[in-house]
């Protein structure tokens, strides 16, 4: 049941010279929750980044399902790896517009089927009835859940979410956080999200990877012991 679904060994990361993510040894479970939690400047970003090769490693090997990476089509290994940025990316039109962007991109081969749009929203907490509406008059929180939706439509086997809710009030964060953790739950999705927010973290659950300066300083279970022990302040 523990098996990796991605498994990072010895990765380092320089940019001008400058380290930024040094000897990151860390294995992502198939199934499992995760969040990267630490403060800005950390690494967290560039960390997400490596797992869909938007960028690449300086050194050291990214495995998914045992596959290296590097061997893997980059399209098939983003169509796998869905992600959603912290500022949400919206198009003109209406929401059915922009479920339909990855198909109109062949992205997404063959016909939106409006089951599947429907379903997608749903999953993501958003009504069918959102279907006709214009996207560029959705709430923050709404254009999130609208961004999950079109990475759902790839039926990704991961899902890596960088600081999603941090546009976002508290109650639509939670509402957010919820979402996304049925979507673990029903779906039995890997989620890997960024947060340097303790209270994200204890809402979410799952394994948490503390991240300070490049390097993983501690990992574990979400346990009260665990997050008790981390700065109450990560930003
Ligand atoms: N393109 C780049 N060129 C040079 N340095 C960079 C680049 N991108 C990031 N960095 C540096 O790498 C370090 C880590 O950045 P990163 O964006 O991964 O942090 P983060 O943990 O996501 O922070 P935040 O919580 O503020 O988003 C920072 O010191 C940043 O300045
Ligand atoms: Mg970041």
């Amino acid at each position: 049941m523990n098996n990796p679904k991605i498994e990072l060994l010895n990765v380092q990361k320089t940019r001008n010279g400058t380290v930024i993510l040094k000897e990151i040894n860390l294995k992502f479970i198939s199934g499992k929750r995760h969040i990267l939690l630490g403060p800005s400047g950390a690494g967290k970003t560039t960390l997400l980044r490596l797992l869909n090769r938007m960028d690449d490693p300086s050194s050291g090997e990214i495995f998914y399902d045992e596959n290296n990476i590097k061997n893997i089509p980059i399209l098939e290994l983003r169509r796998k790896v869905g992600m959603v940025f912290q500022i949400p990316v919206t198009f003109e039109g209406t929401v059915k517009d922009n479920l339909m962007v990855p198909y109109r991109l062949g992205v997404i081969s063959g016909n939106a089927d409006e089951n599947e749009l429907e379903k997608a929203l749903e999953l993501s907490g958003l009504q069918t009835e959102y279907l006709g509406r214009k996207a560029s008059e959705l709430s923050v929180g709404e254009k999130q859940r609208l961004n999950v939706a079109r990475a759902l439509l790839n039926k990704p086997e991961v899902l890596l979410l960088d600081e999603p809710t941090s546009a976002l009030d508290s109650e639509s964060a939670n509402k957010l956080l919820h979402s996304v953790k049925e979507l673990n739950e029903v779906l039995g999705l890997t989620v890997i999200m960024v947060t340097h927010q303790l209270e994200n973290a204890r809402l979410f659950g799952g394994k948490i990877i503390h991240i300070a300066n490049g390097t993983v300083v501690r990992e574990g279970e979400e346990e009260g012991f665990f997050l008790n022990s981390l700065s109450s302040n990560m930003s």
